[in-house]
């Protein structure tokens, strides 16, 4: 019991570290909060400090869904080793660190899927590219990913991947509401260099 409680407390610290706002601040003189979507994610990253900073705060956010679910592993825990992940992206989405906000959930929960079920990340990443492809929105690529991730999870009759669905799709999906009514009004910016190609 005693693991367990540490790994889950290791697994939300390790999820609340907003790499986002800590790489804006330190290497860009930058809070990325109040820019952009003002979110502190990898998408906004991207389009605010460009596309070496949203690689490295893509990187990290995946490992902070990942390193969980490995320890976990590691330290041999008797609870589905998922789970850890799953508290490292509500982490990520209420972090201690900054009054209880945060991102979205799509990185840091995509790193907890990779290190548990990489077949169906795999799945979820073609989703998320092609959808990104298709509509250069990276929010409704989120959404549809992790709508295909719940569909997919029904397959495979893995409880734990199927709770963890249901968790991260809802939470993803409110987390993006602001997202889908500016789609509706055509405000939401698409993907710059994915468009740029194409004009
Ligand atoms: O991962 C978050 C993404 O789906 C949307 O981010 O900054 O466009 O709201 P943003």
């Amino acid at each position: 019991l005693i693991t367990n409680i540490i790994l889950f407390a290791f697994a939300y610290l390790i999820g609340s570290i907003p790499f986002a706002l800590l790489i804006g601040k330190l290497f860009y003189n930058t809070d990325i909060r109040e820019h952009g979507s003002g979110n502190v994610g990898t998408s906004n990253t991207f389009r605010i400090l460009g596309k070496k900073a949203g690689i490295i705060v893509l990187i990290c956010d995946l490992f902070k869904g990942a390193i969980p679910v490995w320890v976990a592993l590691l330290a041999g825990s008797d609870i589905t080793v998922l789970f850890f992940g799953l508290v490292a992206a509500l982490g990520h989405v209420c972090s201690i660190f900054i009054k209880f906000k945060g991102g979205k959930a799509v990185a840091t929960g995509g790193g907890a899927i990779l290190a548990y079920a990489p077949i169906v990340f795999i799945i979820l990443l073609a989703t998320f590219l092609i959808i990104l492809y298709i509509s250069k929105y990276v929010s409704l690529a989120s959404v549809s990913a992790s709508i295909v991730f719940l569909i997919v999870s029904l397959f495979t009759k893995d409880i734990p991947l199927i709770v963890v669905a249901v968790v991260l799709a809802v939470v993803i999906i409110v987390k993006h509401i602001s997202n889908m009514k500016r789609i509706k009004e055509g405000t939401e910016p698409k993907v710059s260099f994915l468009t740029k190609k194409r004009e």
